[in-house]
């Protein structure tokens, strides 16, 4: 039997098991550029001193010359050298935290249920990009900048020593205290570094919480309550952090301390000798300078110890909270395996939870392969845990599930994935396209098996669209399709969909015409802007926008060598003196202003404007006042503004302006508009609204639901609706599925399980959120379709349903207390009895 043992966790392994894992080689380079630059490093002070000796004070210019030029080739050495030195660092430290990151990223995935019971995302989040990065800086500095530094340092040393031996050996011998200091202080500061951790997880989990639950605090208005748990945290937080930092800082403060010590036992002893003969006064200067190049290698060790204690305090503190090992092996099945048929045997089967609880309590029963089970019962009686163990979900603690006669424990999580279909209580939908989300489970199940899936699982398109029929999802993918839009290269779209526009006049031109307005290039549209009728198209520049045409400069101008200024200017003082005329006094009834072109909350401002204008000409008026006259006059819609009308003359110079307009375009800035033509498409309209080529008339509330449906009729004939469907398909379902209903989310759950086809189904409270129209079509679909073939097991609340299942079982207090036919249970009179009818 497959035994289904998952190999040790990552989070046992050791810090250094990424400086080399993967990167043996890079580090052996490292290695060998190291001891090169160290040798760069010391050849310019042996230089430096041959310079001054042999060349300056013997006059020997052509030494001076080599010494220099092998001075300068050392010190260029060095720098490239350097810089390839961190380059490397960096590539190894990258290629470490992305190794770490990706590992324990896989292994928290695989972890049990129970521990994500105490987990929440902000702490995954903070653990993994926060707290590993140090460690990753540390695995790239690891092998390098210790050996680089100490071994600079022997040079500098043994240089020292040969200069002179006993003024080094005195300098030498401050170095001791430090390394005996550091440590001490270091201890106080990983203990902090501890606390920090262990708060900044906690600390990002409380934000991930708020920010999930917005929706509640923002219904509740508990925008303090919040705030405050976050206020406590991050004071706590401050404090430690302080604490954490005078430590480090300290640690830099003695080692500077110490370090600088150095010129003065130089000073003092060197003087010594120097006053005794002992050593020349040139000497001892040389030393002073020598002696100074011990400190940066030094301080740089010190900053990698640092460093070291850091990430090893991060990592280790990361890694051991994760450190718990995955309930099931998730490694790939050879061949794909879908033998279970359905038939299954549960017997005694219980389970408590990790602190004791029983959960499930000696429940058996069996069904055959294709039997359906509703699972009814009290909230909180088991109902979700019985139907969670069935599909693998955590490990039963006594009794047993048999599939097929195959003990569930023993059976691969891989098989389970390609046999079963789960569709939760509360199902979680990705960002990312609706065809995404469909084929989530299906390649999850694909890829469990190390060989290709067979012909019998292949999916394709129409396959997909047959699956969302099913669950009553195919008319929402449609409605998506026709709201998207298209790019400007899918020509042979384009070509289509004005094709399908000229059909859809043809065919139902007369049917709709009490309901729509087509565009024509020589109609005057009544249902459309006097700004709309101008320009007769959509732009792509927001500047163009219609909101901000009265202000636009270009289009006044443009309004101007038409003729048109003036005569707008005149409608808009017309529009504000008739609202004036009719409304003033009413207050802000919406009632009343529904068929005004003044708003409610503007109709004071005509007023005044209305005054001024009686003593003072349009074009003395305020860049505002005018501006806002204008904007009324392009705004006016006759069948909408029905109080007041649009001058016969007025609409013919809108007419001629509008067959200028393009040409006038064109001088502007070419391709800023797409115009309404039978024969182009506008780009930035939907699709819908490009074959539609139209407006709506008011008040008439049928008449999208006409139009969509006369637009499908004409899809289907033209052969397209599968087309329009793959469009729908690539529809953004947003953040968590925030752009569906709940319906659509739930009948998206559903259906992502079904294009699997799996033998079994299990469905927790899957129908749920839906009409009982949509309820139905699921119910047709598995009496219809799934009876015999696809065994179901179901919870469910609405007990309305249950008499199309083969078998019922009442669940209470984790206990199977009635299982049977719907019939019998019934005549039992017991426990489903009293469900449904309540206690006699
Ligand atoms: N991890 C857990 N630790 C302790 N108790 C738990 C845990 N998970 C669930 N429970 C408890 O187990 C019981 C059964 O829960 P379950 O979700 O199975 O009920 P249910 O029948 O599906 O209820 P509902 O109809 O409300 O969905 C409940 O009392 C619940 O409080
Ligand atoms: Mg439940």
């Amino acid at each position: 039997m497959e035994q289904d043992k998952p190999s040790p966790p990552i989070t046992e392994k050791s810090l250094f098991y990424w400086v080399f894992k993967d990167n043996l080689k890079l580090q052996l380079i490292l290695l060998v550029i190291i001891v090169l630059i160290v040798f760069a490093r010391v050849v310019p002070l042996e230089m430096q001193k041959r310079i001054i000796n042999d060349s300056i004070a013997l006059r020997n210019i052509d030494g001076l010359f080599l010494y220099g030029a092998i001075y300068i080739i050392a010190i260029t050495t060095a720098s490239g050298l350097k810089l390839a030195i961190n380059y490397l660092q960096a590539v190894i430290g990258e290629r470490a935290m992305t190794a770490m990151r990706k590992e324990l990223y896989h292994h928290i995935l695989s972890l049990s249920l129970g521990f994500f019971r105490t987990t929440q995302p902000g702490m995954v989040v903070s653990s993994l990009m926060t707290e590993l990065s140090t460690a990753g800086t540390f695995a790239g500095m690891a092998f390098a900048v210790p050996l680089t530094n100490i071994l600079t340092l022997l040079a500098f040393t043994g240089y020292l020593l040969w200069l002179n031996p006993k003024l080094a050996g005195a300098t030498l011998l401050i170095y001791p205290f430090v390394v005996f200091i550091i440590p001490i202080l270091q201890k106080r500061a990983n203990k902090a570094n501890k606390q920090r951790v262990d708060l900044s997880r906690t600390t990002s989990s409380q934000i991930a919480e708020s920010i999930s639950g917005i929706n509640e605090i923002q219904v509740h208005g508990a925008y303090s309550q919040e705030g405050r748990k976050f206020d406590n945290l991050a004071e706590k937080l401050k404090k430690i952090r302080i604490r954490w930092s005078l430590f480090r800082f300290g640690i830099k403060t003695a080692n500077n301390y110490f370090v600088g010590l150095g010129p003065f036992v130089v000073f003092i002893f060197g003087g010594y000798l120097v006053m005794h003969g002992e050593l020349a006064l040139g000497a001892m200067v040389a030393f002073l300078s020598a002696q100074e190049k011990l400190f940066d290698p030094w301080k740089e060790l010190i900053e990698f110890y640092q460093t070291y204690q850091d990430a090893s305090v991060r990592y280790t503190r990361t890694m051991s909270y994760f450190d718990s090992v995955p309930e099931f092996s998730l490694e790939r099945v050879e061949t794909f395996d879908r033998s279970l048929t359905g038939q299954l045997e549960v017997n005694n089967l219980s389970y408590d939870t990790t602190d004791g609880h029983r959960l499930l309590n000696g429940i058996s029963f069996s069904l055959a392969a294709g039997e359906h089970l509703a699972v009814v019962g009290y909230s909180g009686g088991g109902k979700s845990t019985l139907i969670k163990s069935i599909g693998k979900m955590f490990n039963y603690t006594a009794g047993s599930i048999q599939f097929n006669g195959r003990e569930l424990s023993t059976l691969p999580k891989n098989v389970i994935i390609q046999n079963i279909g789960f569709v939760s209580q509360h199902p979680f939908i990705f960002t990312g396209s609706i065809e995404e989300n469909l084929l989530y489970a299906y390649r999850a199940a694909t890829e469990a098996a190390v060989a290709p899936p067979t012909e019998e699982m292949k999916i394709d398109l129409d396959r997909m669209i047959l699956v969302l029929q099913q669950v009553g999802l195919f008319v929402d993918v449609m409605r998506f399709g026709l709201d998207s839009f298209i790019t400007p290269d899918e020509e042979s779209t384009i070509e289509k969909i004005i094709r399908i526009r000229h059909r859809f006049r043809k065919r139902f031109g007369d049917k709709l015409a009490d309901y729509v307005e087509f565009y024509n290039q020589d109609d005057y549209h009544v249902n459309s802007s006097v700004a709309e009728n101008i320009l007769f198209g959509t732009s792509i520049n927001n500047e163009f926008g219609y909101h901000l045409l009265p202000d636009n400069a270009h289009f006044r101008s443009f309004l101007q060598s038409v003729d048109l200024l003036k005569p707008l200017s005149s409608l808009g003082i017309e529009l504000a003196s008739q609202a004036v005329d009719i409304l003033a006094g009413v207050g802000t009834v919406d009632l009343f202003f529904k068929n005004s072109p003044v708003p409610a909350d503007r109709l004071e401002e005509c007023e005044t404007i209305l005054i001024r204008l009686k003593k003072q000409s349009f074009s003395s008026l305020s860049p505002q006042n005018q501006s806002f006259i204008l904007s009324l006059a392009l705004n006016f819609t006759p069948s909408i503004h029905t109080m007041s009308r649009l001058p016969m003359e007025l609409k013919e110079s809108i007419l001629s302006a509008r067959k200028v307009f393009p040409q006038w375009c064109q001088s502007i800035a070419p391709d800023l508009f797409t115009f309404y033509c039978e024969t182009s498409y506008i780009h930035g309209q939907s699709i819908l609204n490009n074959i539609f080529f139209g407006r709506i008339k008011p008040g008439r509330p049928q008449a999208q639901e006409i139009i969509n449906q006369s637009i499908m009729h004409l899809l289907v004939e033209e052969d397209y609706l599968e087309k329009i469907a793959a469009f729908g398909m690539h529809f953004q379902v947003g953040t968590m599925g925030d752009r569906l209903s709940g319906g659509q989310r739930q009948k998206l759950a559903i259906a992502r399980v079904l294009i699997k086809q799996p033998k079994i189904i299990l469905m927790d409270e899957a129908t749920s959120a839906l009409d009982n129209k949509s309820q139905a079509r699921i119910q047709r679909l598995m009496t219809t379709r799934w009876k015999g073939k696809r065994t179901v097991i179901a919870a469910v609340h609405r007990l309305d349903i249950i008499g199309t299942f083969d078998k019922v079982a009442v669940m209470k207090a984790g206990k199977l207390v009635e299982f049977g036919t719907y019939q019998k249970l019934i005549e039992q009179k017991g426990i489903l009895h009293e469900l449904i009818y309540g206690r006699r």
